[in-house]
């Protein structure tokens, strides 16, 4: 077709020859690029058809009908053609792609990655469940905590020397910090219960509450320190507790924690918030050949903190304790440097995927 221009009008009007000559041109159109030609040329604006009609519309009247009837099925037959031409090319490319693309659904599939609990997250969820079994209620506080909270009402005044146990980051200096301990929430929970206590017109509750939680300290690291670790709290105030209830209770987490074999031991140690305050090292055999090792500090409720709470210490009493759930990881899984515990290492992580 590519000489329509040079033809005759009675060649061009032979409608046959010319759909045939075309139509042949189309199937030898073998690429996208090709049939867009052959489109331009035969049904474009300046293309074949529309000079059939134009030189049909020049005919004298009673020719014109018959012929201009041809030209119209003409055009269709090319319109009809080039869509099926189109249409084959997009179902060939489709196929060689579903040819490339093929699943083969025999294959052995790849297996999905298991994940697991972090063991921060194991150990954290053990602590919780013992104390959740003997009827403490878990709680949580915040990281960002007031000074009043994190040491004025533990007892620990502004320009006290205990303050240097704690090195804090601070966000809002002097009153905002990052809470270096859980022990904030002891004065928050005891001071909400007497808020919650007045407004009922009743008396204090017994207050049995442990505190998972993030820490934050200012500290230099090493094997065993993080500048952000866990800690959890527990409290415990009502009337007539005492230092037994403490050790009974500690004893019990103890065993639940490393085994019936477990030997706890408490010596003193200080912590303004508590007196006597002690430390609590457990020994068992499975763990280091049993030397002693320190997991947590406790004591009774110091009487100011209770008071500046408001619980009477002349009426109540009460015990508390903090341990760091990653050190007791550390113990469980024989885990050598705390670093490792956020350091995203999968190989470490992997290892707790039970
Ligand atoms: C305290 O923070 C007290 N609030 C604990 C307490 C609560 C005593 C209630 C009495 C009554 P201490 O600074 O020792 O104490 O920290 C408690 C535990 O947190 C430590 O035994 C340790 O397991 C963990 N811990 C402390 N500092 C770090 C650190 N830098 N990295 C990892 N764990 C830490």
């Amino acid at each position: 077709m590519d000489d329509w221009q040079d033809k005759t009008t009675s060649e061009l009007l032979s409608t046959d020859l010319f759909g045939l000559e075309a139509l042949k041109a189309l199937d030898a159109a073998d690429t996208t690029e090709k049939r867009e030609e052959w489109r331009i040329r035969n049904l474009g604006r300046r293309g074949a058809l529309n000079e059939l009609m134009r030189r049909i519309s020049q005919l004298p009247p009673e020719e014109r009908r018959t012929e201009g009837q041809k030209a119209n099925e003409l055009k269709r037959r090319f319109e009809e053609a080039y869509a099926k031409a189109q249409q084959a090319d997009r179902e060939r490319r489709l196929a060689e792609k579903l040819e490339e693309e093929r699943v083969d659904v025999t294959l052995p599939g790849r297996p999905a990655v298991r994940g697991g609990l972090h063991p921060t997250t194991i150990i954290l969820r053990q602590i919780t469940s013992f104390f959740q079994s003997i009827g403490y209620q878990v709680v949580e506080g915040p990281e960002v905590e007031l000074d009043k909270y994190n040491f004025e009402m533990l007892n620990i005044p502004a320009n006290h020397p205990a303050r240097d146990m704690w090195d804090t980051l601070y966000v809002n200096p002097p009153e905002v910090l990052m809470r270096t301990h859980t022990s904030p929430m002891q004065a928050r929970v005891m001071e909400s219960r007497v808020a919650e206590a007045q407004a009922a017109g009743t008396e204090p509750p017994p207050v049995r509450v442990i505190v998972p939680g993030r820490c934050y300290r200012y500290e230099a690291q090493d094997a065993t320190h993080e500048w952000m670790f866990y800690q959890v709290e527990g409290l415990a105030v009502d009337r007539g507790l005492t230092m037994a209830d403490l050790k009974g209770t500690l004893f019990a987490f103890a065993r639940q924690i490393f085994g019936s074999q477990v030997k706890v031991r408490f010596r003193c140690d200080y912590f303004p918030f508590v007196e006597p305050g002690v430390d609590m090292g457990i020994s068992t055999p499975e763990i280091k050949g049993g030397d002693w090792l320190e997991i947590l500090g406790a004591g009774m409720v110091h009487p100011k903190v209770l008071r500046m709470a408001g619980y009477d210490p002349d009426q109540y009493t009460g015990f508390a304790f903090g341990m760091g759930p990653e050190r007791i990881a550390m113990l469980k899984y024989g885990i050598t440097d705390i670093r490792q515990f956020y350091a995203n290492d999968p190989r470490f992580l992997e290892q707790f995927i039970s």
